[in-house]
């Protein structure tokens, strides 16, 4: 347990802006406040365990069969499942790094050891590498696309690369988590591309564009038997009556969802373009943040914007994410930025 990292969550800090943890700026979306107010005096019960509606409507988002959905607290709850299903004592789990901060972690309590695959220099996954690095004790590699923290996306070529050079008895998990701010033509739809492979799993959430951080749902789209094994893995009841609820109604919201995720996209363009402009060096995102690669001024930047009022994530020694907000906290953050030149 010693040497088992924490993971660290955005700070919160009253009337603060916070730009620290991938949150959805807008709210919650119109038709959820409603089904929250409706399914409120059910939480005396304990919900459905199996999530049956929950996975219906997702089988039918995807118009794949619900035999190949499995819902959990979130997809980092997801992504334990898969790592709790594959791996023993000793098996290696190989992920790019720096990449979302849960994978050492869900890999060390499963008794794995962590291989991490250090990024290129652009910031982006080394599909190659990471291939390279899978041995006879790998059973689980983690792809974050696009990637938490650096925002960088593999395209379909890399990702078939991948795929294509893993062995089929080593499961691979694409997390989309952030899928909705993806340009498609340039990121491809992982389940539509690899989703007829055995040993791909793809991971969405409900916490970030569908605006549900803290209700916890996520889930996985994978082959039947993957699925099967990720289902007896799940805290029972994990995901709670109105979580299922809220979900189904924010499936329903895909219009409102896009136009929120357009909003975020033009917001990202001109916050990278602005910091650009101020001399940053910023790698492309196809997410709701961008990242500063820092370095050793990552502390003191964050310093920096907490002083003025804005909460960022800072990754010490590393570098600074940065969520996409409204247009007023993204202009705060900005300014506060071009005050703090970039060495
Ligand atoms: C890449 C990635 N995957 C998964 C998650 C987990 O999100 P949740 O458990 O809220 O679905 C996050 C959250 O920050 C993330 O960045």
């Amino acid at each position: 347990m010693a040497s088992l990292p924490a993971y660290v969550p955005g700070m919160k800090i009253p009337g603060a802006v916070v730009l620290a943890s991938n949150e959805s700026p807008y709210g919650l979306l119109p038709s959820v406040a409603g089904v929250l107010a409706d399914q409120a005096a059910g939480v005396s019960r304990y919900p459905d365990m199996a999530s049956t509606r929950l996975i219906e409507a997702i089988a039918a988002h995807h118009g794949v069969a619900p035999e190949r959905v499995a819902v959990g607290a979130g997809s980092v709850e997801v992504c334990g499942q898969l790592a709790s299903a594959t791996v023993g004592e000793g098996d290696e789990v190989v992920f790019g790094w720096r990449a979302f901060e849960a994978y050492p972690i869900i890999t060390t309590v499963v008794g794995g050891a962590a291989v991490k695959v250090p990024l290129t220099h652009q910031h982006v996954h080394d599909v190659d590498a990471m291939v390279a690095a899978v041995t006879d004790r790998t059973r689980l590699v983690f792809l974050c696309n696009p990637n938490n923290p650096t925002g960088t996306a593999v395209g379909a070529d890399e990702l078939r690369r991948l795929v294509d050079g893993i062995p089929d008895n080593v499961l691979v998990v694409i997390d989309e988590a952030y899928r909705e701010y993806v340009d498609p033509a340039a990121v491809p739809d992982a389940f539509g591309l690899l989703g007829d492979r055995p040993n791909v799993a793809i991971t969405r959430t409900f916490s970030k564009a569908y605006a549900l951080a803290g209700l916890r749902v996520g889930y996985c789209l994978a082959s039947p038997d993957v699925i099967a094994a990720a289902r007896k893995c799940q805290v029972p009841f994990s995901v709670s009556g109105l979580a299922q609820e809220a979900a189904i109604a924010a499936l329903g919201e895909g219009e409102e969802v896009a136009r929120r995720a357009k909003l975020t996209v033009a917001e990202r363009e001109r916050v990278r373009t602005s910091l650009l402009d101020s001399g940053y060096d910023v790698p492309p995102s196809q997410a709701n943040f961008v990242w500063l690669p820092l370095g050793e001024r990552t502390s003191d930047f964050a310093q920096a914007c907490l002083d003025g009022g804005v909460i960022v994530r800072p990754f010490a020694g590393d570098g600074v994410r940065v969520t996409i907000g409204i247009d007023a906290e993204n202009d705060r953050f900005l300014s506060i930025a071009s005050g703090f030149l970039p060495s």
